[in-house]
């Protein structure tokens, strides 16, 4: 038994926040922005936009392609570190709004490598014969919790908003997930994270802690570079081997889009051209969990790939949390 990837979508949001615009607000430049990391523009959320109506949109779109009722999805999985609130999860909101009655829903919290994860998770549901049809998301709102000024420079400038989502079915065929691989080093947690509110505090937020921007997000560029570079390509590799494929098998690998400038050193570390490693990420920023499907959905629109095609999908992101999947589409 395999999980078929029978319906794919995705959404951002309308506003557009250009390389232009973070020169209003903070001491950047288009040319800094660019050369580091190959971004242009992302979307960001308008107020009362959240990342659960970004979920509901991009699923409604892989539930449509999928060509399936949603009352036939048994489990719904999200990657996402950025959910509507604290607690509970986004998947109970989305279970909800997409009227889902009392299935089964649940967030993964995997960062950059959640939607991995999550696809990991309901690719065993179905093995197994738990479950039939899971629908997996990756759903992020990063605007709202980045530091907008000359402080939070190095991070706010990276990362846009948006969801994408992938139906999974049980098939007996050919097509479907051939192998996941995930992988977890926590003892570097602290080089890409964000402090609080953390349940560590009594109470998890004061004036303090907001004065000392523990809120915002905190990243060491230059380890979370030297990290990637090598886990990409060692992650890829991991998922050729498990299926005895070389990388002239592969139609394309679709990173995380992380930052292009990783991108382009893993093509060059694995001795492979970037036109075999999609990146949309000049269009979008860095989406964390909603990055892959999101580029997926643009891949298959742009012709990148089409049925019988064998795909790596790979992440790199906080945790520090790495992953791989291969797909024959
Ligand atoms: N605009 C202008 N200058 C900036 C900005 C900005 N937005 N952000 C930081 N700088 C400054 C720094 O303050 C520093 O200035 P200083 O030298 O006066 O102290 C200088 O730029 C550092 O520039 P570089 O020498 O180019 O630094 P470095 O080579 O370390 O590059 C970078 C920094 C781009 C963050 C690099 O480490 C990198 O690409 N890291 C990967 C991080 C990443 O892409 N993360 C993605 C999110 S995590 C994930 O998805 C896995």
């Amino acid at each position: 038994m395999k999980s078929q990837i029978i319906g794919i979508g995705s959404c951002v949001p309308d506003k557009v926040v250009t390389n232009a615009d973070m020169e209003q607000w903070m001491d950047t430049s288009d040319e800094w922005i660019q050369s580091r990391s190959g971004i242009k523009e992302r979307h960001w959320v308008s107020e009362g936009e959240s990342a659960s109506d970004l979920a509901e949109s991009a699923s409604r779109k892989a539930i449509e392609m999928a060509g399936i009722q949603a009352e036939e999805i048994d489990l719904v999985i999200v990657g996402t570190i950025t959910s509507d609130y604290f607690f509970p999860g986004i998947s109970a909101q989305l279970q909800d709004k997409l009227g889902l009655g009392t299935v089964g829903a649940f967030d993964i919290k995997a960062a950059c490598s959640a939607f991995i994860y999550a696809l990991s998770i309901g690719d065993q549901f179905i093995r197994a014969g738990t479950a039939e049809t899971v629908l997996v998301v990756g759903a992020e709102v990063q605007s709202t919790a980045l530091n907008i000024s000359d402080e939070g420079r190095d991070t706010a400038v990276l990362f846009g908003d948006g969801a994408g989502a992938a139906v999974l079915k049980a098939s007996k065929g050919e097509r479907g997930i051939l192998s996941t691989h995930l992988h977890c080093q926590g003892k570097h947690l602290k080089l890409l994270w964000c402090e609080e509110p953390g349940s560590n505090h009594h109470p998890r937020m004061t004036e303090d802690l907001l004065k000392e921007a523990r809120h915002y997000p905190m990243m060491n560029g230059r380890e979370v570079f030297k990290n990637a570079v090598t886990r990409f390509p060692e992650v890829i590799q991991e998922a050729m081997d498990a299926n005895q494929l070389s990388i002239d098998d592969v139609a394309l690998i679709i990173p995380h889009q992380a930052n292009l400038r990783i991108s382009q050193a893993v093509a060059k570390r694995m001795g492979v051209s970037m036109d075999k490693v999609y990146s949309n990420i000049h269009k979008y920023g860095n989406t964390t969990a909603a990055s892959i499907p999101i580029a997926l959905c643009e891949a298959l629109e742009e012709g990148e790939f089409s049925e019988g095609d064998t795909l790596i999908f790979a992440a790199f992101g906080a945790g520090f949390t790495w992953a791989s999947a291969a797909v024959k589409w």
